[in-house]
């Protein structure tokens, strides 16, 4: 049997197959053993008690789904006393995610949630920063810098960083998140769009713009992991379509530590297992000894490769 341990920074997970943030509750332990994910990932939440966007919240896409779901929150307080325990004690690494609209709060924020029961924080900069006229953080180097630094001067805990697939320049916000203290990048979020009823010739999101997830997605972001993987040493969460255990080993052949599964999971709960399962197999099919043996290792012709680094290093 495979290996299948891999590691994240300072932290050991048990297989690399962990649920994307927003798309997964505990409710989902009917479903399926907690005890065999990699990690639990929890919804972002937000350090002020807010509502969320307006209704209708999701849309059925080709290939995938738009969702401007917003964060709704209760406030870091209700949170901790009555959303994050119900999450301990499955012997399952904790990561909490965290959402915040200035680089202040989310350090604050952070701070807040640096508690022994959790293994890590993820802090979801694809969200709108206040700062910049509701700009996602992760859009662009110099607000990334400043919430991750925010961040890292609040909190020791193990601290990912989920990037925006909407960025341009995706290897200079990774090097920017990596030269601010994050110990591992996940990227990463939806990408921004839209979809119009033709008959009542009104947006299917009452937000207008929503983001877009599933298998879709798939390509893009397996691009944008490749693009990180390339620009830094921390290690890459990869997220984005990922819907069996080959996406999964294709995502780590990309450079991706580990992946996210999260539309997949709203088709079939159980999905999650069956990736692990099917990476098993995978490994013992291939004669890979370790699973963590995948990263990085998609096989490029060297001259190819390096010419794609210049590329990649000067265009992002
Ligand atoms: C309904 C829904 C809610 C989401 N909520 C969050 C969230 O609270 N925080 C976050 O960082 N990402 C959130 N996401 C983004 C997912 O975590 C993930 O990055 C994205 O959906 C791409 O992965 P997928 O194609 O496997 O779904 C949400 C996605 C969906 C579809």
């Amino acid at each position: 049997m495979a290996d299948l341990s891999v590691r994240i920074g300072e932290l050991v997970l048990r297989n690399p197959v962990m649920p994307a943030s927003g798309c997964f509750a505990i409710e989902y332990r009917e479903a399926l053993d907690l005890t065999q994910l990699g990690a639990l990932v929890i919804k972002s939440v937000s350090p002020a008690s807010r509502a969320g966007n307006p209704t209708p919240r999701v849309a059925e896409t080709h290939g995938g789904m738009l969702n401007s779901i917003g964060i709704p929150s209760k406030g870091l307080d209700y949170y901790r006393h009555h959303v994050l325990p119900a999450y301990t004690g499955y012997g399952t690494p904790v990561v909490v995610s965290i959402s915040a609209d200035t680089a202040e709060s989310f350090g604050e924020a952070c701070e807040g949630v640096s508690l022994p029961e959790v293994a890590a924080i993820e802090a979801n900069i694809s969200c709108p920063n206040l700062e910049a006229d509701g700009m996602a953080f992760a859009m662009s180097p110099e607000t990334t810098y400043k919430a991750v630094r925010a961040i890292r001067s609040k909190t020791a805990h193990p601290f990912w960083v989920k990037l925006t697939p909407n960025a341009s320049n995706i290897a200079a916000v990774a090097r920017a998140a990596e030269d601010a203290g994050a110990d591992a990048i996940v990227m990463g979020n939806t990408v921004l769009g839209m979809a119009i009823d033709v008959r009542s010739r009104k947006p299917k999101l009452g937000n207008v713009m929503g983001g877009l997830s599933g298998p879709a997605i798939k390509p893009i972001a397996l691009r944008l992991v490749h693009q990180c993987y390339r620009a830094v040493r921390i290690p890459i969460i990869g997220c984005g379509g990922i819907q069996t255990a080959e996406d999964a080993a294709e995502f780590m052949l990309a450079g991706a530590s580990a992946v996210q599964v999260g539309t997949a999971s709203f088709r079939d709960p159980g999905v999650m297992p069956k990736i692990v399962e099917g990476l098993e197999r995978l490994c013992a099919e291939t004669g890979v000894a370790c699973v963590r043996e995948l990263t990085g290792q998609v096989e490029l012709d060297r001259q190819l490769s390096d010419r794609w680094l210049r590329f990649a290093q000067q265009s992002g």
